[in-house]
């Protein structure tokens, strides 16, 4: 294991709530990009991976969709996080895909913020959503609870420096350190396999930094970094903490949730990868079996 000096990282914040309560919407406006308005149907069907810096320094966020179908990929994006912004409509109030958010945020440990969204609404029952809420053990800090309440409009933007100054004092209060030197390590967030570029993973740098060139290792794939793409695709050569990337040059698509290292060599990569494959292999086939 690597033993450098830890030093401060910026904060990973995943956005989940129920479909359509306005998460991609507001992080379009946070990054001023309009990523809702490409997506088929309206509706989010990957976790997305961005980071900003703001008045009170870099975070990181992924965004997930909202989806009842989409329960598993909610499930790891809490897990790779270090708050979770649990994102209402102040017209809609809590919803099933809400109180799973509730569920993975508690399951995982990370505290949670919760931003009624849409309040430029007519429509909109702020109170109504708090009400909800507190009945699920989500209660805001007005009421005795320990819970940041912000209201929000990702149309006019009302609400989202508080918000974002909420996920700093959070974030703070976790004092979050990473080695910013070191070999690369980081974690899966979605793969694919992609006609012109082949393995392409989107993976979230967690400490040290990961460089164009790395022999990597991740779940049963390995493969040597051929490039380094940051969130815009424009191609960079390293990455440190708390940085999500996409990297070509993996033998195949690795699993969301498994665990990105650099190896010595092609050869140790290469290695540890047939045998988890291997593995995993057998594993499948003692359950056909069974
Ligand atoms: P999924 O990823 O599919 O779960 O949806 P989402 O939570 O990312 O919601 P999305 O950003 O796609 O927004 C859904 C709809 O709500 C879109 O038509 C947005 O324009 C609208 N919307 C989002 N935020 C606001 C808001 O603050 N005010 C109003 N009036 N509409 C909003
Ligand atoms: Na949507
Ligand atoms: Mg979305």
């Amino acid at each position: 294991t690597y033993e450098g000096d830890l030093a401060p990282r910026a904060p990973v914040v995943t956005v989940m709530g129920h479909v359509d309560h306005g998460k991609t919407s507001l992080l379009d406006y946070i990054r001023k990009t309009r990523v809702t308005a490409g997506e088929s149907g309206g509706i989010t069907q990957h976790i997305g991976a961005y980071h900003v810096e703001s008045s009170r320094g870099m975070i990181t966020f992924l965004d997930t969709p909202g989806h009842a179908a989409f329960t598993a990929m909610r499930a790891r994006g809490a897990k790779s996080t270090d708050v979770v912004i649990l994102v209402v409509a102040a017209d809609d109030g809590v919803m099933p895909q809400t109180l799973e958010a509730i569920q993975h945020a508690k399951a995982a440990g990370v505290p949670l913020v919760v931003a009624i969204n849409k309040i430029d609404k007519e429509t909109a029952d702020p109170d109504r959503v708090t009400n909800e809420l507190s009945q699920h053990d989500v209660i805001p800090e007005a009421w005795g609870g320990d819970t940041q309440f912000i209201q929000v409009s990702a149309h006019s933007g009302q609400g989202i420096d508080e918000l974002l100054e909420a996920i700093s004092l959070q974030a703070e209060l976790l004092e979050l350190t990473a080695h910013h030197d070191g070999p690369g390590k980081g974690v899966v967030i979605e793969s694919s396999l992609d006609k012109g570029r082949g393995a392409v993973a989107t993976v979230l740098v967690q400490s040290g930094r990961l460089k164009k060139g790395d022999v990597v290792l991740a779940g049963a794939h390995f493969g040597r970094v051929r490039a380094l793409l940051d969130e815009n695709a424009k191609p960079i050569d390293e990455a440190g903490p708390s940085i999500p990337v996409e990297i070509l040059g993996l033998n195949g698509t690795p699993e969301a949730g498994d665990e990105l290292v650099v190896a010595e060599n092609e050869r140790a990569a290469r290695e540890v990868a047939e045998l988890r494959s291997s593995r995993s292999k057998d594993a499948l086939q003692a359950q056909q079996q069974a």
